[in-house]
């Protein structure tokens, strides 16, 4: 896992209900490496648990003092969320990596749509800053359970006067229809992040939009029974080493089962922190980080999820 800036929470907030923005300063005061609006950090907590959070005000600054994040309290928390909720406080020392982005604004997008469901907000946030300050025509569909919990509420409200949809199912008695709201494709993107049934739903209202201006960043990684799993031989060409990857391990456990160590961060398909380098085979792909051109080439895996779909599996490793 890429954790390598020593930085301390400077500030905590509550920015609505279950969700906290947690300001992070470099400990020993230095500037922080910057980023454009979609990047995200990796946060290592004292925990050992290490989670990414998108930067709510990486902005593509020449320098940043601090790194903000937004954290929902996840209520399935496996440790992250609910650690930082119930732990986190000012003055305490964590890790971070150097920002990373698989979520970045194309220059060529001008018209843009800008679309976030619950605690999505962060980086959709982000991008509708840096979609003003560079005049973009923009415009943001944001939606939550409830107004109290949508982050950001007060600021998108003021950001985005005259260019803001807000939803929220409690009053509208469901969830935002897409398929009517887009019927025909206006802009020339959208920026979507939200829970999967909104993305689902975003991904079949749009599935006559042209290639490429559909861009998301998920919570979570696909759903894959091992049922649908095949084992198949995987050889790692630089280490000289292979081995069966079964039915019920993903290419990284069995890269792990070797002894190699390899870095990893979400193991759920969405961070990009495992890619690997495909020399051969057929490789089945169930991550959210390569695009649909970039799965065709067939050069680039994430082996944290995906697999190899026919034969065997030989990776620059
Ligand atoms: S570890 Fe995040 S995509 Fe594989």
């Amino acid at each position: 896992m890429s954790a390598d800036i020593d930085v301390v929470v400077s500030g905590v907030r509550a920015v609505a209900r279950d969700v906290l923005a947690i300001e992070l300063r470099d400990k020993s005061g230095r500037s922080l490496p910057t980023a454009r609006a979609g990047a995200h950090i990796d946060l290592t907590l004292p925990n050992g648990l290490s989670r990414q959070y998108s930067l709510v005000n990486a902005l593509g600054q020449q320098s940043l003092d601090a790194y903000v994040v937004a954290v929902g309290l996840d209520a399935n928390s496996r440790g992250g969320s609910a650690w930082i909720h119930d732990r986190l406080r000012v003055g305490q020392s964590v890790r971070v990596s150097a920002p990373r982005n698989l979520f970045e604004m194309s220059p060529d997008h001008r018209r843009v749509l800008l679309l976030a469901g619950g605690i999505g907000i962060t980086p959709i946030y982000a991008m509708a800053q840096a979609c003003a300050q560079q005049g973009l025509d923009y415009e943001l569909w944001a939606s939550a359970r409830s107004a109290p919990r949508l982050a950001y509420l007060e600021e998108i409200k003021r950001l985005a006067e005259g260019r803001l949809y807000l939803h929220f199912d409690d009053e509208q008695g469901g969830p935002m229809d897409l398929s009517s709201r887009l019927q025909q494709q206006q802009w020339d993107a959208v920026y979507a992040c939200g829970p999967t049934p909104m993305l689902d739903a975003l991904t079949n209202a749009t599935a006559h939009w042209t290639s490429g201006s559909v861009r998301m960043e998920r919570f979570k990684g696909a759903d894959v029974s091992v049922s649908d799993c095949q084992p198949f031989e995987l050889k790692l060409q630089q280490s000289g080493l292979s081995t069966t990857v079964n039915a019920n391990e993903s290419v990284l456990d069995a890269i792990e089962r070797l002894g190699v160590d390899y870095p990893w961060s979400c193991r759920e398909g969405i961070c990009g922190t495992c890619e690997a380098k495909v020399l051969s085979g057929e490789v089945q792909h169930l991550d959210f980080v390569l695009t649909p051109e970039e799965r065709a080439q067939q050069h680039r895996m994430m082996v944290c999820v995906s697999r190899c779909g026919a034969g065997s599996l030989v990776l620059d490793i």
